[in-house]
């Protein structure tokens, strides 16, 4: 198929560009001026580790082209798409760097950190080191994963991953509007509830927040290696590396671990054991105890006492937790414990709080309104929970 992709935007762009060329064949990272990549070229990162060019997806040998990134000197694995939904965007002047990212520059603006658009904006179903699942709150960019439609659709999927929100960061992975999974919020060493990614010998795992940007990204340990971090048509979340042995992606890490980590499993005031088992909190019973026995655990627990706002309610700290979901980071910072508990206390649909590390301040004041959803136990790593209760239960 002869289908060819001509770079109009830069022509747009750089129309005052002293340099021009008409090469035919592209064998730098860089597009030039009125160059245009023609299916079968390809635009090659300086290091070979990339390269830019046109595929069909899967085992599909039909007519359907992508221009996208792919590595180079391995079969065929797409890490960004720029038409993944039929339609080729406009794109301009262009260099790929040998981190896997399209860099579009204004040539001679001798700004070499500058750009005006760059792939690792727009995430598709993959993350590669040092790129930024999270938020740019300077210009508003949530870029967040996607996966495919099917091994041979790279069309929007139904799964997203994506970190949200800014203010309480935790990972969520949905399937349309639904949360399936969900880790966080982060805690300052880890999302609450997952032990997936911890660092190990093959990548670091970093979070990162700041008044321009909050997001969470990867570090290659052994720079020689190729790891991905991809959402699958599935639905699941794994890292992957490159086995040169066998010549395959072998898969490292996958988030989701064991059936706690499905959202809710264990409705509201229920708390997830390996098993999987839900019990209810200390100081709960299970709203149904027929569908209880029978493992059905979604109606989750009600309180033993009811409260009874302003008239001696007060907090009992749960060890050892993974963090409910719907998270709040209360409104005035740099709050003491004794500060937090009172503000959670002043108001009668303030449910839970705890101090944790989120914004590297040294510690936020976390609330949580209505019910506690989505908890387990995570002795070895969890986090404290102080939730409101009865004054029956104090001191008990
Ligand atoms: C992309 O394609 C998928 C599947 O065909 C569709 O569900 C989705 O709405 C499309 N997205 C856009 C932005 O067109
Ligand atoms: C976060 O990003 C900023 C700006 O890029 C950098 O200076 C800082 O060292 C980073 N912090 C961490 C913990 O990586
Ligand atoms: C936070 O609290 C510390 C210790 O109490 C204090 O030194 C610091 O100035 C406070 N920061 C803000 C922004 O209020
Ligand atoms: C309690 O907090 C919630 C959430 O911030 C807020 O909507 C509500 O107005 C507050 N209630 C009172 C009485 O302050």
């Amino acid at each position: 198929m002869a289908f060819s992709f001509f770079l109009t935007f830069c022509y747009l762009w750089l129309s005052s560009a002293s340099q021009t060329s008409t090469a035919a064949t592209v064998v730098s990272d860089t597009l030039r001026p009125n160059q245009v990549l023609k299916d079968g070229q390809t635009l090659v990162s300086s290091g070979q580790r990339f390269e830019l060019g046109f595929f069909s997806p899967g085992s599909s040998s039909s007519s359907n082209r992508y221009l996208g990134i792919l590595y180079k000197n391995i079969p065929l694995t797409v890490v960004w798409i720029a038409n993944r939904n039929n339609s080729i965007r406009g794109l301009s002047g262009s260099l790929l760097l040998d981190n896997g990212n399209l860099v579009f520059r204004e040539e001679n603006s001798g700004d070499s950190e500058g750009y005006i658009w760059q792939s690792f904006d727009y995430i598709t179903d993959t993350l590669l080191p040092d790129m930024k699942l999270g938020w740019n709150l300077k210009n508003g960019l949530h870029m967040y994963m996607r996966s495919w439609s099917s091994a041979n659709d790279p069309s929007v999927g139904e799964f997203s991953f994506s970190l949200d929100p800014p203010e309480t960061p935790q990972l969520v992975l949905r399937k349309g509007t639904q949360k399936r999974n969900r880790w966080g919020p982060w805690d300052g060493v880890r999302f609450s509830g997952s032990a997936a990614l911890r660092s190990n010998p093959v990548f670091i795992p970093m979070f990162n927040s700041s008044i321009e940007e909050v997001y969470y990204t990867f570090k290659i340990v052994d720079q020689s290696l190729l790891s991905r971090f991809v959402v699958t048509q599935d639905g699941l979340i794994q890292y992957l590396q490159w086995s040169k042995n066998s010549n395959e992606w072998a898969i490292m890490v996958t988030l989701q671990r064991d059936s706690c980590d499905s959202y809710m499993v264990c409705g509201p005031y229920g708390n997830c054991y390996d098993g999987p088992k839900c019990e209810c909190l200390n100081g709960f019973r299970p709203k149904s105890p027929v569908d209880w026995a029978r493992v059905d655990w979604s109606g989750g627990c009600v309180r033993k006492w009811e409260l009874d706002c302003g008239n001696g309610d007060g907090f009992v700290k749960y060890g050892g937790m993974k963090l409910p979901d719907n998270s709040h980071l209360a409104a005035s910072r740099n709050l003491s414990l004794e500060e937090c508990k009172s503000v959670c206390l002043g108001n009668c649909s303030c449910m839970a709080f705890t101090m944790i590390d989120i914004h590297g301040n040294g510690g936020d004041c976390v609330l949580w309104f209505d019910d506690l959803l989505d908890m387990r136990d995570f002795s070895g790593g969890g986090d404290d929970l102080y939730i409101r209760m009865a004054k029956e239960e104090l001191g008990k």
